[in-house]
């Protein structure tokens, strides 16, 4: 008698999807939020890229197991190893585009917080701005734009990466960030639960709004 296969377990899970998604239609939002000095537009767009970042860490110590830097983080050997054309390890990222993902993440992480603290000295003031000294605010103000340039550097990588295995390496890799899986991208391992995302989440939201809420008040005008 033969086995009957399973279902097909997906590589990414439903949350990883999502927000990979919604980062691809917030940061260009944010970054077309801030050339027409719609700032409101652009806070409210710098939240939702730090919820869902600061959630895509956390969903990778307790995410599903494909989603998990356990899972696709490895260290040099293991990158040159690939880059000599030995195969990678993991269903998932490859070794050389783990640290990719990586520094992504981080980069999306400074330019949000570092928009925080910033300010465009006419009408918008970051909520945090007043913790900060004079001294410090410059420089968050410098890493804003800093770690802008680098993201776009990055994306634009990302992409021709993608384009790249996509075209001519045949792997169906956007396939499977919008579905799940595709030919030759199935999970090895069951995803956990959709909720346990929306639970981090709502902590982080909760957690932002409570550093906000407590944000340092602009000190009284002088007249
Ligand atoms: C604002 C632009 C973008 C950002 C910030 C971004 C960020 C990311 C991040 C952080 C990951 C890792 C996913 C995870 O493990 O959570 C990823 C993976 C991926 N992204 Fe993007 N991305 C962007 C644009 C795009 C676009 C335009 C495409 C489609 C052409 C794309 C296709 C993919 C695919 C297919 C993967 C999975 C790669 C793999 O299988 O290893 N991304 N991206
Ligand atoms: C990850 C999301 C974000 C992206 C992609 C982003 C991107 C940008 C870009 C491209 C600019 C114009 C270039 C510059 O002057 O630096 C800018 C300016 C600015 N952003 Fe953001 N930003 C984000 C999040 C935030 C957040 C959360 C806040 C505060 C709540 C914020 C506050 C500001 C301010 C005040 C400016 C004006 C700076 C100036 O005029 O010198 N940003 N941002």
């Amino acid at each position: 008698m033969s086995a009957v296969p399973g279902p097909v377990k997906p590589l990414w899970d439903l949350p990883t999807r999502v927000c990979h998604w919604l980062l691809v239609c917030c940061l260009p939002a944010a970054w077309l939020a801030a050339e027409l000095a719609w700032m409101e537009v652009h806070e409210w767009l710098g939240y939702t890229v730090l919820v869902l970042v600061v959630s895509r860490i956390a969903w990778g110590f307790v995410g599903s197991p494909h989603s998990r830097f356990s899972d696709f983080l490895v260290g040099p050997r293991a990158v040159l190893a690939y880059l000599r054309g030995e195969g990678a390890a993991s269903a998932g990222h490859n070794p050389l585009g783990s640290w990719s993902v990586l520094l992504l993440l981080l980069l999306l992480l400074t330019q949000a917080v570092s928009g925080l603290f910033n300010s465009d000295d006419v009408f918008f003031t970051g909520p945090l701005y007043y913790a900060l000294d004079a001294g410090m605010r410059d420089t968050m103000g410098l890493v804003h734009e800093v770690a802008f340039n680098l993201l776009l550097g990055l994306v634009a990588l990302h992409v021709a990466a993608v384009i790249y295995h996509q075209r001519w390496r045949r792997e169906p890799l956007v396939q499977a960030m919008l579905r799940g899986s595709a030919d030759g991208r199935e999970g090895r391992a069951a995803p956990v639960s959709s909720w346990r995302a929306v639970l981090v989440a709502a902590v982080v939201a909760l957690a932002l709004w409570a550093v906000l809420a407590a944000a340092p008040e602009p000190p009284p005008m002088m007249w």
